[in-house]
Parts: structure tokens; C-alpha cells; sequence
């Protein structure tokens, strides 16, 4: 990684299974002098803490320091990071991130396009298709149509546009939008409601961020995490939300008697003058390590001869509460990502101006 990644993006099929428990630790293997246990209790601590966790901060960066050398002073002062972690502050970072910073990311001018970018006609068959599915449910309750990742906000416009038309206006739906870049909120807000918001932030029984009303009525509140929209009948959509989520990687080193999951981490690149970094296989267990590895384990026919596997734990948390919502509450979604079919071992990209390469 000779410069920080302007847009890390991965593709990721590697989904096993749910989420860690802090059943199943044998105490019969030591790392140091922490039994399996303790590791696997405080790895299972950090993963639930972990979608919690977002770069609120700016974490050192301004005045005059950059995010590479804020990363910097970070791996001194405490080692190397997670590449889920390298990942976070890269694109999120409040003060540095990609999404949270960068004016052009979308459109024929930006990095790269995205379907509801193309063309309107995307965003309307996708809202005939909610439609569609809808009258398989026979219900004529509220409607909460949600949406993961809305970047400039076209997909929930014309999602919006084709269900006033069917007769779902303000009396019947709502619509959440799930966004961690303020920079993005701002853009969404922009279009969908003509920058016209009212904050919520002092208020902290309300869990949005901040609300608007469409030009016809509708509803918009904004929240940075799903858990916060409330339960109810949800529809819920994401165009290339989850191939955005950071990414924990592992590669599997052969023992006597089975095989090793080690993490792979960011670390300085020393060789260069210039702020850079390189990859690491990190030479004990991580909380990771322990918790993912012995699923590895357990899922050994799904992973076949694969040495290396990217995770991304943020991604199964929130497919788990879209399952939950949608089993106690009803609804149904959409989720639409390109990959491959799990056969694919290094997927992170970086990708400026429609070209994209390794990061490496
Ligand atoms: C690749 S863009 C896709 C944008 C949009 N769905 C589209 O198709 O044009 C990813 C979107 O997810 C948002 N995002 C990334 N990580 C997120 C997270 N952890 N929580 C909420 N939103 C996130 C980004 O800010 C951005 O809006």
C-alpha cells in the first residue's frame, strides 16, 4: 500500500455462517498466558463493540497531519491494525475519510458509477418489483422503506417517485436512511428534500440523526447504524452497500496435525520515506483469529483448498438484524452486490477515476 486507498472496496461471498459465541472455548489451548477462553470472551467483547464503532473522531488528523501519518503515529504507539480497521478510518474518517470528505465519488466525473447513477429506469424497476412483492403480503399497514448506504440518495428518489404513483404516499410509507458520511447525509438531503432538515442531535430519545419531508409529504429520517430505525414493517434496500464494509483477512498456515488461521495487519512500510504501508501476517493470535478460525474450522468443506479468507463482520451483523426485523416484524428487501461465487481470495481494490488495482 504505497498511498492510502481512496476507495477501498472489496468482494466478499465468504459468509459463514452466524454470529460467534462465547460457547464452544476449549481451555485446553494456550496463547501466552491467556487461556482460550479469556481470548475467545474478549474477542467476542470486541466483535459486538465493534459495529459500535465507527471513526466518530477524527483520530489526530488536521492541523496540518494527514490520516496517513495520524495511522502512523497510531501503529507506533500501539501496533499494527486490522485491515477492518485501515479500511474504517479510510473511508469514513470524519475528518479524512473517503466517503466522509471526497465531493465527486459517484457519476461519470467521480471514481466510479453506480446503477441508480446510470439511469432512472434502475431505481424504477426496483420499486416495481417492492411492489409487486408487497401485494404478496396482503398488508395495508405503515411501510418503512429503508435503505442501507443511499450515497447520493437517486435510488430512494425514484423508488419514492414509482410508489407515490401506486398510491403509497406519505400516509402509508417512511423512509430511514442508514449513512455513516455526513458529507453523503448532506448530498441526500440536498435531493431528496432541498437541504431542508431539522437536527436532532441535542435530543437523545430520538436515535435519527436528522429529518426532512419529501416536496410530497414523505418522511425522511437519517440514523448511522440500523439498529436505531424502528420496528415495523420494513422494506429494505442496498445497491453495493455491503462489498463497501470493512474486512477482516486471514490466511491459513499449515501445522502439524491441522492448520493455523493467522490475521493479516497494516503495518508501516519503513522502506518508504513517504507515509505507506504494507501488509503483515501477524505473528500471534488476534481476537479474530481465535473467534473466525475456529469457524474456519468448522466450515472446513465451504472454505475447500482456500488459504486465504476475507471476512467481514459488520456485514453479518447487519444481515442478522434484516433477518430478525423482517421475521418479527414482516418486510422484505433487496440487496444487490456483484462478485463472485466464494472462489475469489484477495478482493480489496482501490479504485480512482474508474480504475481499480490491487492494493498491495
Ligand atoms: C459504494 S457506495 C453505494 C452508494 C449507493 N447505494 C449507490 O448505489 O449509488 C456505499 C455507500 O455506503 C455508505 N457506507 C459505507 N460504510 C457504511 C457503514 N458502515 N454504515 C452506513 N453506511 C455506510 C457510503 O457512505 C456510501 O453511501
Amino acid at each position: 500500500m504505497n498511498a492510502l486507498g481512496r476507495c477501498c472496496r472489496y468482494r466478499l461471498q465468504a459468509f459463514l455462517g452466524t454470529c460467534a459465541t462465547s460457547k464452544g472455548g476449549t481451555n485446553r489451548v494456550f496463547i501466552r498466558s491467556q487461556c482460550y477462553k479469556a481470548v475467545n470472551r474478549r474477542a467476542v467483547t470486541e466483535l459486538k463493540n465493534l459495529r459500535r464503532d465507527p471513526p466518530k473522531e477524527s483520530s489526530g488528523v488536521g492541523n496540518g497531519r494527514t490520516l496517513a501519518q495520524a495511522l502512523q503515529a497510531r501503529i507506533r504507539a500501539t501496533g499494527p491494525i486490522t485491515v477492518a480497521t485501515y479500511m474504517r478510518e479510510v473511508l469514513l474518517n470524519p475528518a479524512a475519510g473517503y466517503y466522509s470528505t471526497k465531493e465527486n465519488v459517484f457519476g461519470t466525473t467521480g471514481d466510479f458509477i453506480t446503477a441508480p447513477e446510470i439511469g432512472q429506469i434502475f431505481g424504477e424497476l426496483v420499486a416495481v418489483w417492492c411492489i409487486n412483492e408487497l401485494q404478496k403480503f396482503n398488508y395495508d399497514g405503515h411501510i418503512q422503506l429503508i435503505e442501507l448506504g443511499p450515497g447520493k440518495g437517486t435510488l430512494m428518489q425514484d423508488v419514492l417517485r414509482v410508489f407515490e404513483r401506486f398510491g403509497l404516499s406519505k400516509d402509508r410509507v417512511s423512509a430511514h436512511l442508514v449513512e455513516m458520511s455526513s458529507n453523503l447525509q448532506r448530498l441526500q438531503a440536498e435531493r431528496l428534500c432541498h437541504g431542508t432538515v431539522h437536527r436532532t442531535a441535542a435530543d437523545q430519545v430520538e436515535p435519527y440523526l436528522q429529518e426532512g419531508t419529501t416536496s410530497s409529504g414523505i418522511n425522511l429520517r437519517w440514523y448511522t447504524d440500523i439498529v436505531e430505525v424502528p420496528k415495523g414493517f420494513s422494506i429494505i434496500l442496498a445497491n453495493e452497500f455491503f462489498d463497501a464494509l470493512p474486512v477482516h483477512v486471514f490466511c491459513k498456515e499449515p501445522k502439524e496435525g491441522g492448520a493455523l488461521w493467522k490475521e493479516i495487519l497494516v503495518d508501516i512500510n519503513a522502506d518508504q520515506k513517504e507515509p505507506s504501508f504494507r501488509f503483515i501476517q501477524s505473528n500471534k493470535a488476534t481476537p479474530y483469529s481465535v473467534v473466525f478460525g475456529k469457524r474456519f474450522d468448522s466450515k472446513d468443506l465451504l472454505l475447500k483448498d482456500r488459504t486465504r479468507v476475507e471476512v467481514s463482520f459488520e456485514t453479518e451483523q447487519i444481515a442478522q438484524n434484516i433477518a430478525k426485523r423482517v421475521d418479527e416484524h414482516g418486510g422484505f428487501g433487496l440487496i444487490i452486490d456483484y462478485g463472485h461465487e466464494g472462489d475469489k481470495t484477495d478482493t480489496l481494490r482501490v479504485g480512482v477515476n474508474f480504475k481499480s488495482d490491487l492494493i498491495q
